[in-house]
């Protein structure tokens, strides 16, 4: 099997852990303080207009993107996430979407892309091109704003400190490897300012980070540029 191949069984193994995952998800909430900095700073934003989700889970945060949102579509891989989610919230105003994240195209463009704790379940090797697809996804003068954290557990790093490859548990016991990359704010923000997004992340307690910003507009090619 080629790294491709591998990479691909690894992001299945991903979502099928999600999808089994769904019914218990809340239990396996992270025990630390500043979710309440992460949903105030998501208010803070304002989450207007036209809003797509991404990897929406049951629901967690968008019944708070509607308080702000005209329209929300809320994609997301797991068919069990996604009844939560609209047993939550209703489907007023709401589309979910059934769809792999990593193949799935937008049918047209929104006014801010958000996603909770997500980024940090996507593999290096994917980075840049799921960056691709929010810029497709966003109108000219688009928004981003993300929360997530970096906690990762010892017994969960299966094969290292340096490895964005861990395992989690069902309750059951049952374990699936799924990516989880500890990104650190500041690295993260230089990370998406060299492929073109001027984004501010912002650490809040425990483990958990912000991020809001939009994508670095075309060089002015009228201004005036050195040698
Ligand atoms: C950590 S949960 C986050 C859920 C929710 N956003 C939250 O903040 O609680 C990750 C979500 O990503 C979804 N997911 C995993 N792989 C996916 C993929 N390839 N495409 C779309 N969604 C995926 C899972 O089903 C799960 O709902």
């Amino acid at each position: 099997m080629g790294d491709g191949d591998q990479l691909a069984a690894l992001l299945d193994e991903q979502a099928a852990f999600y999808q089994a995952v769904a019914a218990e998800y809340d239990d396996h909430a992270l025990p630390f303080a500043g979710g309440g900095e992460l949903a105030a700073a998501l208010d803070a934003f304002r989450p207007t207009g036209s809003v797509l989700e991404l990897a929406c889970g049951p629901g967690t945060w968008t019944g708070q993107l509607l308080r702000h949102a005209t329209d929300v579509t809320a994609v997301d891989a797991s068919a069990g996430m996604l009844g939560i989610a609209a047993a939550r919230v209703g489907r007023q105003r709401v589309r979910f979407v059934q769809a792999d994240v990593f193949g799935w195209r937008p049918d047209r463009r929104y006014d801010v892309v958000f996603f909770g704790f997500w980024l940090s379940h996507v593999p290096a090797e994917r980075f840049a091109s799921f960056w691709s697809l929010v810029a497709d996804c966003l109108q000219p003068d688009g928004r981003v704003f993300f929360v997530d954290d970096w906690h990762r557990t010892e017994e969960e790093l299966i094969e290292g400190e340096g490895s964005a490859v861990i395992q989690r548990r069902l309750t059951d016991g049952t374990a699936y490897r799924i990516v989880k990359v500890p990104h650190r704010p500041e690295a993260l923000e230089r990370q998406l300012d060299r492929i073109g997004w001027r984004i501010k992340v912002q650490p809040t307690g425990g483990p958990f980070y912000w991020g809001s910003g939009c994508a670095k507009g075309l060089p002015d090619l009228d201004s005036p540029r050195g040698t």
